[in-house]
């Protein structure tokens, strides 16, 4: 993996194909240095997924399946090396079913062009990549059309983690839903929670909001409930990683602290996420895998220890709020209320 150039543009270009391969901006060095990556083969796009440079359900789809392309654009013998490939990429992260779903599209593709000349796949497979990523944001600014009546005008909004342009290919999904009510005029505050222990929202929420001027207030996780209470926050507005059929979500971890207290204080929880987050196979959120990580992510900050040496620590990545939690759930097809069972397959007819 080679470093480029900081770039000062305005829109955060999560990730794209280029000639020299797929560039991704390193999320584990925002805020302080934007610094983007260029991932040249399969193997370190997989690495850049598990190290997490690049993170959050939609963004690691668009990468899984231009990983799936850039290792068709240097293999000889595809028919041998496309399951490897699918495989060390499918390997990389449990929980987030968009990766397995686009890996699986980019098979299809595979399926129906494998009778053509090797740089015929080759070209198909790159464009469909490219495709992928184009839908994804135009998927988000949907989520966030269908999503931003539902934001209370002149009240604060609650999130969870980063579920923004850097976990997508663009515009977000819960924070697509905030930008979709700002852009139509309400006034909005946002509170992002840190969301320990990776701090995607006191590192990458808490930016990139800065950066288009939504006035936002950094809380730590604790913090959530009293402010829950307080009566300031309208609604909580989060992401998801994937959603079984009876609309249990898996997000993440704090994300089910946050919908109990939610409910606990009326305050609507509101779960915005494309369709590709939905795994109908999956009767409820049990069957979810749940990722582990590294136990040096909670007994570390940025490298300094902050725990004794040799603590048993647990590091679930994901929970799983039940659905009961949940006061919507906002896709780019619709609205999905309660009963999921139903609301989800009416929304999904035909596609899925
Ligand atoms: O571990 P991460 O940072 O990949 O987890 C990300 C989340 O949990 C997001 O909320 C989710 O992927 C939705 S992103 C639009």
């Amino acid at each position: 993996m080679s470093e480029s150039s900081v770039l000062t543009q305005n829109t955060i270009e999560t990730i794209e194909w280029t000639r020299n391969g797929v560039v991704m901006i390193d999320q584990t060095r925002l805020p302080r240095e934007t610094v983007f990556v260029t991932c040249r083969n399969y193997v370190e796009v997989a690495d850049a997924i598990r190290t997490m440079i690049i993170r959050g359900a939609p963004a690691i789809g668009v990468a899984a399946a231009m990983g799936v392309a850039l290792g068709a654009l240097h293999s000889n013998d595809l028919e041998a090396e496309m399951p490897v490939i699918c495989e060390t990429l499918a390997k990389t992260r449990p929980t987030a079913v968009n990766l397995f779903w686009a890996i699986e599209r980019m098979k299809q593709v595979y399926g129906s062009v494998q009778h053509l000349e090797l740089d015929q796949i080759r070209t198909r497979l790159i464009s469909e990549a490219q495709r992928i990523r184009e839908e994804d944001i135009a998927i988000n600014q949907a989520i966030g059309r269908n999503g931003a009546p539902l934001v209370p005008d002149g009240k604060t909004v609650l999130t969870h983690c980063n579920a923004g342009a850097l976990a997508t290919a663009g515009f977000g999904t819960a924070l697509g839903v905030i930008r979709a009510a700002v852009e139509m005029g309400k006034k909005i505050d946002v509170f992002a929670d840190e969301t320990r222990p990776f701090l995607q929202g006191a590192r990458l929420t808490a930016w990139e909001l800065q950066r288009d001027g939504i006035r936002t207030t950094l809380i730590t996780d604790n913090m959530a409930g009293h402010f829950l209470k307080s009566g300031r926050i309208g609604c909580v507005v989060v992401g998801a990683d994937r959603i079984a059929g009876n609309g249990d979500v898996a997000n993440k971890v704090g994300t089910y602290g946050v919908a109990v207290l939610a409910k606990e204080n009326s305050v609507p929880f509101y779960v915005a996420a494309p369709v590709s987050t939905l795994d109908l196979s999956l009767a409820s959120g049990d069957e979810i895998p749940i990722e582990e990580r590294s136990a040096s992510e909670v007994t570390h900050l940025q490298g300094v220890p902050i725990a004794p040496d040799n603590i048993p620590v647990a590091n679930p990545a994901f929970d799983v709020t039940p659905s009961r939690y949940i006061s919507a759930i906002i896709t780019e097809r619709g609205v999905a209320r309660a009963p999921y069972a139903g609301s989800l397959r009416t929304l999904c007819h035909g596609i899925l």
